[in-house]
C-alpha cells in the first residue's frame, strides 16, 4: 500500500518534471524565433548556424559582456560602432580587427573620425578566445563582432534580436584611404546619407534608424566644433551651442562630448528627442530632422520608442549582412588580430574544408 502510493507520487513527479523540460524547450525555442524578424537573409548566413558546432557561442558572449560592461557601459558603444564600421568597409568579414587596418587596434590614428577605441578590441579577442576555448576554431571574429554589437544594444536597455551567423573572415584589411572612403563623415547632410545608405541597399528607415546607434556614446571635439568655429550652425540649439564650447573651447580640443545628452548609456530613443530639441551632435544627426525626407522619421521614433526598435533592429540585421564572406571563402581567424598563419591548425582546417566541399 505505501509502496504503490510512493511509486505513484514518483511517477507523478516524473511527469510534472518531464512537462517541466519539455515546456522549457518549447519556450525557448518559441523564444529563439521570436527574436527573429522578417528580413531575407544571404546565402550563406542561417539563424541556427552554430547549434551544432557550438551551441553555447551566444550565452558565452552575453555573459562576459555582462561583466565587462559593469566595469566600463562606454565599451558597449565601442563595440557597436566597431561592428557599423565592420560592415561599411568591404562587408562584416572582420577587416577593421586585423592589426594594420587604418582604424584598428595598433593604429594610434589621429584622425578623428576613426577615433575606435582600442580596449574594445581587446575584449574582441577576449570574447574570440573564451569561445575557442570551449568549441575550437569554429566560431568566426565577424560573427563574435555581430554578437557583441547586438549584445551591446540589448545590455544598454535596448532590443533584442536574432542575429543571422556563419560569416567568415577576410584575408585582408582596408587600406586607410578606403576606409576612408566608406565611412560617411558627420559634416555630411541628409542627401549624402541618403545616397550613401542607397548604395548599400540601406533605405531611408534604415538610415534614421540606425543613426539612433548615437543613443550610446561619445565623440570627441573635432568630429562637431566644424558646427561652433568660426560660425555656429544656425539649426543647433543656442543654449546647447554655448554649452558645447565650453566642452570644446578649441576646434581641436582633445575632450569628448556624449551623443545623446538626454541619457548617454542608456540605448533608448531619447537621441531622437535631442534632434527635435535641435541637440543633435553632428550635422549628420542635426539634418535628419531638417530634411523633410527624413524629419517625418525622426518624429515617429520620437514618440514611439517602440517603433525606433523594430526599425534598427530590422537595419542592423540587413547592415550586418552587407558583402560577407560565407561557406569556403576567407577564413575562421584564431585570433582576431592576425590573419592565420598557415600553421598546422589552418592547413588541417582547409583539409576539412576540401573534404566537406567534395562530400
Ligand atoms: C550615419 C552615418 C554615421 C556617421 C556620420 C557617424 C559618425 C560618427 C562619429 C564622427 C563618431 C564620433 C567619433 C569620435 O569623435 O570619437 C561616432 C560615434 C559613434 N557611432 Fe557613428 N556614425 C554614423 C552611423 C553610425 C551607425 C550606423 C552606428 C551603429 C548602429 C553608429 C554608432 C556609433 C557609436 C555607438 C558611437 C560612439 C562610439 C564610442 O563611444 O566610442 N554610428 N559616429
Ligand atoms: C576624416 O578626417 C580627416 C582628417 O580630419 C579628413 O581629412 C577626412 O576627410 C575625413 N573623412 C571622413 C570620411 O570623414
Ligand atoms: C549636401 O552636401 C553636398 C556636398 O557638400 C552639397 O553639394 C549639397 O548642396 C548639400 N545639400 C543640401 C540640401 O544642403
Ligand atoms: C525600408 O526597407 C524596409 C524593409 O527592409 C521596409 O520595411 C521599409 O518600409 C522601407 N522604407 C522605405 C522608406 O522604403
Ligand atoms: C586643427 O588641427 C589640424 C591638423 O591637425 C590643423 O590643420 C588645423 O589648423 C587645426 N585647427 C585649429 C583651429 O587649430
Ligand atoms: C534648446 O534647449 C533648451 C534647453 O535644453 C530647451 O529648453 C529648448 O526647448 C531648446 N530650444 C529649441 C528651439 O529646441
Ligand atoms: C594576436 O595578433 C596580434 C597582432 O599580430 C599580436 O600582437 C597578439 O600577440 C596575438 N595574440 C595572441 C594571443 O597570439
Amino acid at each position: 500500500m505505501a509502496k504503490g502510493y510512493s511509486t505513484r507520487v514518483l511517477t507523478f513527479l516524473m511527469l510534472i518534471s518531464l512537462m517541466a523540460v519539455t515546456l522549457n524547450l518549447v519556450s525557448s525555442t518559441a523564444e529563439a524565433k521570436e527574436r527573429r524578424r522578417d528580413v531575407p537573409i544571404v546565402k550563406g548566413l542561417s539563424w541556427s548556424f552554430y547549434q551544432k558546432a557550438c551551441p553555447k557561442v551566444e550565452n558565452i558572449i552575453r555573459k562576459e559582456l555582462k561583466k565587462v560592461f559593469k566595469r566600463d557601459i562606454g565599451l558597449a558603444a565601442a563595440i557597436l560602432r566597431i561592428h557599423f564600421h565592420d560592415c561599411f568597409v568591404q562587408g562584416c568579414e572582420a577587416s577593421v580587427l586585423l592589426a594594420g587596418s587604418a582604424s584598428g587596434p595598433g593604429e594610434q590614428s589621429s584622425i578623428p573620425n576613426l577615433t575606435l577605441r582600442q580596449q574594445a578590441f581587446v575584449v574582441i579577442d577576449n570574447l574570440r578566445a573564451l569561445v575557442q576555448k570551449k568549441c575550437g576554431q569554429v566560431v568566426s571574429c565577424s560573427d563574435v563582432l555581430a554578437l557583441a554589437a547586438r549584445d551591446s544594444v540589448v545590455l544598454s536597455g535596448g532590443p533584442d534580436y536574432a542575429v543571422p551567423l556563419g560569416r567568415r573572415d577576410s584575408l585582408a584589411f582596408a587600406s586607410q584611404e578606403t576606409t576612408l572612403n566608406n565611412l560617411p563623415p558627420p559634416f555630411a547632410n541628409a542627401s549624402q546619407l541618403i545616397a550613401d545608405f542607397a548604395n548599400r541597399n540601406l533605405n531611408i528607415t534604415d538610415l534614421v534608424a540606425l543613426s539612433g546607434g548615437h543613443t550610446i556614446g561619445i565623440a570627441h571635439c573635432p568630429s562637431f566644433t566644424d558646427r561652433l568655429y568660426p560660425n555656429q550652425d544656425p539649426t543647433m540649439n543656442k543654449s546647447f551651442a554655448n554649452k558645447l564650447k565650453r566642452t570644446c573651447p578649441t576646434a581641436n580640443s582633445s575632450n569628448t562630448q556624449v551623443l545623446d545628452i538626454r541619457s548617454p548609456d542608456v540605448f533608448d530613443n531619447k537621441y531622437y528627442v535631442d534632434l527635435m530639441n535641435r541637440q543633435g551632435l553632428f550635422t549628420s544627426d542635426q539634418d535628419l530632422f531638417v530634411d523633410k525626407r527624413t524629419r517625418g522619421i525622426v518624429e515617429s521614433y520620437a514618440i514611439d520608442q517602440q517603433r525606433f526598435f523594430e526599425d534598427f533592429t530590422v537595419a542592423m540585421i540587413k547592415m550586418g549582412q552587407m558583402s560577407v564572406l560565407t561557406g569556403t571563402q576567407g577564413e575562421i581567424r584564431s585570433n582576431c588580430s592576425a590573419r592565420n598563419t598557415r600553421s598546422f591548425m589552418s592547413v588541417l582546417e582547409e583539409g576539412i574544408e576540401e573534404a566537406i566541399t567534395m562530400i
